[in-house]
C-alpha cells in the first residue's frame, strides 16, 4: 500500500473509532461537542498514522495500534485547546475553523482539554487482550504520561512560555521543541514498537528516528508559523512572533532554520535506514515532514 492509500485508509478508521469514542460517552452533551469539535476539526494525525506505520514495518497489522493511536491524537487535542486558549498563545483560528474556547467559552474548552487529556488513559486500557498483555498496556499507559506530562509535553510548554520576551541559546530552544512537541511524537512511535513486541536495538535505534523526526516536525511548525499560508495551515500565520516566541527561524534565520531543519530529517533517516524493518512508509512520512505546507 502507498502512503497516500495507507492514510486514507487508517485516517477513516481512526476519525470512525474517536467520534465512537466519544459519542458513547454518559456526561452533557455540551462536553462531548465540545470534545468533537476539536477532534473532528481534522488534523493530519501524524501521530496516529506514525503508531500505524511503525506496525507496518513490523509486519503486523496496523489496526492493532487502533485504540493506542486514538489515546496518543485526544492527549494531542487537547494540548491544542489547551494551547489556544487567551492565557497561553490566544489564538482564533486552528485547524481552519474558531478555536474551541471561541465556539464554547473558556471554561468549557479547558474542561474538554481536560476530559480528553484524562479519557485517552482510559482508552488505552482497552485494547483488546487479544493484540497484547495487560503488562504492556501498563507499559504503554505510563510511557504516554511520561511523554505527555511534566518531564515532557507539559514540562516543555512551560519552558517555552517562560521563555517568551528571551532569547534562547540553541540548546535551550531544542529543550523545549523536544520536550514540547518532541516526547508526544517519539511515543507514538515507540507506542507503535512496543505492540509489536520490538527488541531493545530496535527500540534505540526507533527511539533516536523519532527524536530528530520530532525536532524536525517542531522545527517546520515554526517555519509554516512564519511564511506559510494560513489557509493550508489552519491557524494563525505570525502567533510566535506576537508572543515573542523563541523559535528556530528567529535564533537562526529562516535560512539557518531550513539547514537544521534538513539535517535532522537526515539524521532520523540514518537511524531508520540502521533497523532491520520494513521503513518504506516511515521514510515516507519523513520526506512529508521536511516538505510539508500544512
Ligand atoms: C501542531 O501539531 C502543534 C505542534 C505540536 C507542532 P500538528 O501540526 O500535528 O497539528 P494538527 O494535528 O495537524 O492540527
Ligand atoms: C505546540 O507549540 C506545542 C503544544 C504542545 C501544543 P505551538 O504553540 O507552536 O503549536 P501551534 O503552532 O499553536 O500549533
Ligand atoms: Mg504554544
Ligand atoms: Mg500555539
Ligand atoms: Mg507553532
Amino acid at each position: 500500500m502507498d502512503l497516500a492509500a495507507f492514510t486514507n485508509r487508517y485516517k477513516s478508521l481512526l476519525d470512525h473509532e474517536l467520534y465512537k469514542l466519544v459519542e458513547k460517552l454518559d456526561a452533557p452533551s455540551i462536553l462531548k461537542e465540545s470534545m468533537i469539535y476539536s477532534l473532528k476539526a481534522g488534523g493530519k494525525r501524524i501521530r496516529p498514522l506514525l503508531l500505524f506505520a511503525t506496525l507496518a514495518a513490523f509486519g503486523q497489522d496496523p489496526e492493532k495500534g487502533l485504540l493506542a493511536a486514538a489515546a496518543i491524537e485526544m492527549i494531542h487535542t487537547y494540548s491544542l485547546i489547551h494551547d489556544d486558549l487567551p492565557c497561553m498563545d490566544d489564538d482564533d483560528l486552528r485547524r481552519g475553523k474558531p478555536t474551541n474556547h471561541k465556539v464554547f467559552g473558556e471554561a468549557v474548552a479547558t474542561l474538554a482539554g481536560d476530559a480528553l487529556l484524562t479519557y485517552s488513559f482510559e482508552v488505552m486500557c482497552q485494547i483488546p487482550d487479544q493484540f497484547t498483555s495487560s503488562e504492556t498496556k501498563l507499559r504503554l499507559v505510563a510511557e504516554l504520561a511520561k511523554a505527555a506530562g511534566t518531564e515532557g509535553m507539559v514540562g516543555g510548554q512551560v519552558a517555552d512560555m517562560e521563555a517568551e520576551g528571551k532569547i534562547l541559546t540553541l540548546e535551550e530552544l531544542e529543550y523545549v521543541h523536544i520536550h514540547k512537541t518532541g516526547r508526544l511524537l517519539r511515543f507514538s512511535v515507540l507506542a507503535g514498537a512496543i505492540l509489536a513486541d520490538a527488541n531493545q536495538e530496535e527500540m534505540d535505534d526507533l527511539s533516536a528516528f523519532a527524536y530528530h523526526l520530532g525536532l524536525a516536525f517542531q522545527i517546520q511548525d515554526d517555519i509554516l508559523d512564519l511564511i506559510g499560508d494560513q489557509q493550508l495551515i489552519g491557524k494563525p500565520v505570525g502567533s510566535d512572533t506576537a508572543n515573542h516566541k523563541n523559535t528556530y527561524p528567529a535564533l537562526l534565520t529562516l535560512e539557518g532554520a531550513k539547514d537544521v531543519l534538513m539535517q535532522q530529517i537526515e539524521l532520523a533517516k540514518e537511524n531508520l535506514i540502521k533497523t532491520n524493518l520494513n521503513t518504506k512508509l516511515l521514510l515516507e512520512i519523513t520526506d512529508l515532514v521536511a516538505a510539508r505546507d500544512h
